[in-house]
């Protein structure tokens, strides 16, 4: 018995992203995904960095591999990210092209890779954090060859190659509100002008700063207000070192279970984990993280074992099932 089947009846998902060498090589791992989940999000392979080490060649085998197990499973798949300003591969970050070109390569890669799964993949983050901290455009290689329409070109040509929901995803949506106005305007004017988006990807990582559910329910709120569906993409919870609070692991249980609470009243239709187990998450090994954050923000910890976060979110995926929410 896991969440999934908790979840069974109900309009929404939960995922997690996963993290493939560990997926590989440990079956308990495999066992928990597909025991607990209904959706898996490759966690780094499909981006294109690592499908191509090459001027337009592609290696599939690794996602071939994640989406074949989520089909034996009946597990739905998130594909993350066609367009990205980070993780691109090293011949398109110093390939020093026309605008022009770079335009045709990033048109080939979105045709290439949305159309190999045009209907394996049910939900592709199309465009993936566009706007930087200040509430601006982010700048990148797209914004400096493309200007903002790139955005609505990516979407649009996606669209022809693929069947899946397409999403514009995004951290900090909740947590700050200069990012999400920009988002919203964004959005907003895709669809005045009908640019074939679906939904909105809330990120929630939330890395010593956890913010009032309230302010989730809001955005969740301010973006279907627009016509979109919502998702939760990348949630997990850590703490600041340092500052850990007393009782980090029941603080956290109380925290997921408040998000999952108020996005299940509001309809968002997927709430997908960062991680699977502790000892996989991005955290203990991303740059500064491991340093600055907790190394503890999912629902397992390394053992497998289900952690108190996990108790509350089951709590409240029953809650939804018996309609008490
Ligand atoms: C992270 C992965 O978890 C890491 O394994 C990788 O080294 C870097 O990217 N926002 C995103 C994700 O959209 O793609 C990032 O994933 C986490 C932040």
């Amino acid at each position: 018995m896991g969440l999934r089947d908790v979840t069974s009846e109900l309009d929404v998902r939960v995922g997690a992203c996963v993290e493939y060498e560990t997926w590989k090589a440990d079956p308990e791992y495999r066992e928990i995904l597909s025991r607990e989940f209904d959706l898996l999000a490759p966690e780094n392979e499909l981006k294109w960095g690592f499908l191509s080490s090459e001027r337009e060649a592609y290696d599939f085998g690794r996602a071939d591999e994640l989406i074949g197990f989520a089909e034996r499973n009946g597990m739905s798949v998130t594909g993350h990210a066609l367009v990205w300003h980070m993780e691109k591969p090293d011949w398109v970050r110093n390939g020093e092209y026309e605008a022009g070109e770079l335009e045709t390569l990033l048109k080939t890669h979105i045709d290439t890779v949305a159309g190999r799964y045009s209907d394996r993949v049910d939900a592709w983050d199309v465009v993936n954090e566009a706007v930087d901290d200040d509430g601006e455009l982010r700048d990148s290689i797209w914004l400096d060859a493309l200007g903002e329409a790139y955005v609505e070109k990516a979407f649009e040509w996606a669209a022809e190659r693929t069947d899946a929901a397409l999403f514009y995803n995004d951290y900090w949506l909740v947590h700050d509100e200069a990012k999400r106005e920009r988002a919203y305007d964004l959005l907003s004017g895709l669809v005045e002008r009908d640019v074939p988006v679906d939904g909105v990807g809330l990120q929630m990582h939330c890395l010593g700063t956890h913010p009032d559910p309230e302010d989730v329910r809001e955005t969740v709120e301010r973006f279907q207000g627009l016509g979109l569906d919502v998702r939760v993409t990348e949630m997990d919870v850590a703490y600041r070192r340092g500052e850990e609070p007393d009782e980090m692991e029941e603080r956290q249980a109380q925290y997921y279970g408040d998000v999952f609470e108020v996005c299940l009243r509001a309809g968002v239709e997927a709430i997908t984990i960062w991680g699977v187990r502790d000892d996989t998450s991005w955290l203990r090994t991303y740059g500064e993280f491991p340093e600055r954050f907790t190394h503890d923000p999912l629902l397992f910890d390394e053992t497998g074992r289900k952690k108190r976060a996990y108790d509350e979110v089951e709590r409240v995926l029953r809650d939804a099932r018996s309609g008490k929410l």
